[in-house]
């Protein structure tokens, strides 16, 4: 006898970390987002960064005017976190409902992140100013420091940015984005339990894979992103705490499109294109989980509870049916963008489906 697919029916959900980038790849990307996702939160490491309230609004505007007609997809801003931050412009972003926090990116981390922090120590009025406001501080959470293996950036950051960060700050909200190590999770869970308003994303690469998948026969540039993937017992780590269904813990794909030739080059940019499959891909991970009834919360509740959002009305259905994922997707001006798992299955596809 045939077994009838699964399916689930949950509140549409959220990506709180997003890279759509600008121009015509802008277009390109945004309809995979706006068909799964209500909100997101758009990151703004441009080139130049997104540095104040008014460009994050015009960003915002950008976004407005390619999306498909008849969506109600609601980009949120974050904004560029730089030395020169002015305390003013944290009120600005207090003020404005459209403005989800501030970015920190340690300079030279990832993409774009030039213009990011040089010296945490220097910035210590501004997080005043954020913690006073209830403007949340979201984190890229590695250190910069050559000398630190680059498996090992995201536990240093935490021991010697963040840790005393919120010793100074213990009302500060503070969101560890797309948290990638055991450590990482022990540290949301312990300082959730000391009372603090801590979270972390977590993006469906790193609930999928783990840094084999980098060398998988061959070098993969499309399976490296920052923070780089971890080994197995990291990767479980993230899968325990998602299926705990602990309000730490809430969805940001980091989905960050790069063009095809870009990543296979000899020094090749970081990120995994994801969109294409936002929620499918979680879905995977909570079914394999056997915690598919934690799935709903952990996209389209526990994030906007954190940003004191209300939740979404609408619902989404997913169900159960293997598809076939595209060799690349068109990506502007010539290029194209290869997705995670191109030329494989996805086990999980929406309803109903377009792609
Ligand atoms: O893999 C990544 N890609 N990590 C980041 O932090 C930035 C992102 C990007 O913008 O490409
Ligand atoms: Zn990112």
């Amino acid at each position: 006898m045939e077994m009838k697919p699964r399916r689930l029916s949950i509140i549409r959900p959220d990506d709180w970390h997003l890279h759509v980038r600008d121009g015509e790849g802008m277009a390109a990307v945004l309809p995979f987002s706006a068909r799964r996702f209500g909100r997101a939160g758009i990151m703004p490491n441009l080139k130049p960064p997104v540095t104040t309230v008014a460009q994050a609004l015009a960003y915002r505007e950008c976004i407005l005017r390619v999306l498909p007609a008849g969506t109600d997809f609601d980009p949120r801003m974050f904004i560029y976190l730089t030395d020169n931050t002015s305390v003013e412009e944290v009120a600005r972003a207090a003020q404005e409902d459209l403005v989800l926090g501030f970015k920190l990116y340690p300079a030279g981390a990832t993409t774009n992140s030039d213009a990011g922090v040089t010296d945490i120590d220097k910035l210590h009025d501004r997080f005043e100013a954020m913690e006073r406001s209830e403007v949340p501080l979201c984190v890229h959470g590695e250190v910069t420091d050559l000398a630190v293996d680059i498996f090992d950036r995201e536990r240093v950051f935490i021991e010697r940015v963040l840790v005393p960060i919120r010793r100074g700050h213990p009302a500060l909200k503070i969101v560890l984005e797309h948290v990638t190590t055991k450590d990482g999770v022990d540290y949301v869970n312990y300082d959730r339990s000391m009372g603090s308003q801590t979270a972390a994303t977590i993006t469906a690469h790193h609930l999928l894979l783990n840094r084999n998948a980098i060398f998988q026969g061959g070098v993969r540039p499309h399976h490296y992103c920052l923070p780089v993937l971890k080994r197995e017992t990291h990767r479980q780590a993230l899968v325990a705490a998602v299926a705990s269904g602990s309000p730490g813990f809430f969805l940001g794909t980091d989905s960050a499109p790069h063009a095809k030739h870009t990543k296979e080059a000899a020094c090749g940019c970081a990120g995994c294109f994801t969109a294409h499959a936002g929620i499918e891909l979680y879905a995977e991970v909570f079914a394999e989980m056997n915690a598919l009834d934690k799935l709903e919360a952990f996209a389209s509740f526990t994030g906007a509870d954190f940003y004191g959002l209300p939740r979404n009305m609408e619902t989404i259905t997913l169900v159960e049916k293997p598809w076939l994922v595209p060799q690349s997707y068109e990506y502007g001006e010539g290029n194209t963008v290869v997705p995670l798992r191109a030329g494989e299955q996805i086990l999980w596809q929406l309803e109903p489906s377009v792609e």
